[in-house]
């Protein structure tokens, strides 16, 4: 059955954008990038005349106003996601917003009331949920070929060094939402998430070591989950070497990732347990030279769209990850262990990730 080729904008022209045209441009034959948008206009002109865009507009106003799309990519920074994705479902128009999706999950909650009232969507750009590698992971684990899940480890340590922070949006919380915690090891938190499923309680730490910054520049956690599985989560911007490393101990093997912005499936390896040598054989049998780039998850939503369903990651699935680094910060700057499903719509960590405050000195930035 043929389906339409959508029409697709977006929004926001800077770093990250370029990987959306080009996931785009891999998938031409099912959709086509229509439009860029930019508050900055020589930036949006540039970009259209790289990409071959057709047309340029300085406001997602101008954009909803005048073109007919069917999807608006948002690459905007992270404090304009919630207001510009409302203003794209008020137009009855389907939205992939790039992470951190919300500042905070009062403001997921808005948009998941609004996607309820408009009948268009809002999905989450994680990309890492789309290589093959998490995909044959997580049919592994659900036809229980590896066993029950024990253990797991995630650590997103990463360099940023301080001129990384001299972009004005960075580094606050009123603008990024918090540090590595919000902006950097959610993808893979995101993945451990979305292969071991509900997070039950957090016990967290955070701190500013380094960086002159308002956020946390490290933070680790560690997690229990709904079926037993114990984790610990590390994200950092002042580790030298780098690497976003997950492991999994299953009872018949342990599946590792290492990798550091994205992954093929040669950074995945499996070991198995006595007596399992099968689990190896069959994650060797399904190979692929695919990776983890926005174009798998493009795939998986134009998958959605043609079959009438909301595109991943909806915005159901995307709570459980913000819920939960609302969770780790309200944990780390309160000392308590947090439940899942106590942040209510009243506690200060539903409304800001920076809550109650953070325990460090407040410092003049700039
Ligand atoms: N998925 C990933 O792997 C990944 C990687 C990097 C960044 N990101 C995310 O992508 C988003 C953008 O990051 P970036 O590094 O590209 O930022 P950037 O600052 O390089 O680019 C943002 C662009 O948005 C434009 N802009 C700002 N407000 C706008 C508005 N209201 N309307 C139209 N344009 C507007 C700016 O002029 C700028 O050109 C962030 O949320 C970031 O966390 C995701």
């Amino acid at each position: 059955m043929s389906h339409p080729r959508y029409r697709t904008a977006i929004v926001g022209t800077g770093g990250i954008a370029a990987a959306h045209a080009q996931a785009l441009r891999d998938h031409d034959d099912r959709a086509e990038l229509a439009a860029v948008v930019d508050v900055d206009p020589a930036r949006a002109r540039d970009f259209a005349a790289a990409w071959g865009v057709p047309k340029v507009y300085a406001s997602l106003t101008e954009l909803l106003r005048d073109e007919p799309v069917d999807l608006v990519h948002l690459c905007t920074p992270p404090a304009s996601h919630a207001p510009l994705a409302l203003q794209c479902l008020q137009a009855g128009v389907t939205v992939l917003v790039e992470k951190p999706p919300t500042l905070s999950l009062a403001e997921l909650d808005t948009l998941a009331g609004a996607a309820r009232q408009s009948g268009a969507h809002v999905a989450t750009v994680f990309q890492h949920r789309f290589g093959a590698g998490a995909l044959r992971l997580r049919a592994m684990a659900r036809a229980g070929q590896l066993g029950r899940s024990l253990l797991a480890t995630c650590v997103t340590q990463w360099y940023r060094d301080d001129a990384y922070f001299d972009v004005p949006w960075r580094g606050r919380w009123e603008t990024e939402g918090g540090g590595p915690t919000m902006g950097h090891g959610i993808h893979q938190f995101d993945l451990l998430l979305s292969v071991l499923g509900p997070w039950e309680t957090v016990t967290a730490v955070a701190a500013r070591r380094a960086r002159r910054i308002e956020t946390e520049d490290v933070s680790m956690a560690l997690v229990t989950f709904a079926d037993g599985t114990v984790a610990s989560v590390v994200n950092s911007v002042v580790s030298p070497r780098q690497t976003s490393a997950l492991r999994f101990d299953y009872e018949h093997a342990t599946v590792e990732l290492e990798h550091l912005y994205g992954y093929r499936d040669d950074d995945w390896t499996v070991t198995a347990a006595p007596g399992h040598t099968d689990v190896e054989t069959q994650w060797r049998l399904s190979r692929t030279d695919g990776t983890s780039g926005h174009a798998g998850q493009l795939a998986a939503v134009y998958d959605a769209l043609d079959a009438g369903s909301p595109p991943p990651v909806t915005l159901a699935d995307t709570r459980q990850t913000v819920e939960f680094i609302a969770a780790l910060y309200a944990s780390a700057f309160t000392g308590e262990r947090v439940h899942s499903g106590q942040i209510g719509p009243d506690s200060p960590f539903a409304q800001a990730m920076n809550g109650t405050g953070t325990p460090w000195q407040a410092v003049t930035v700039r």
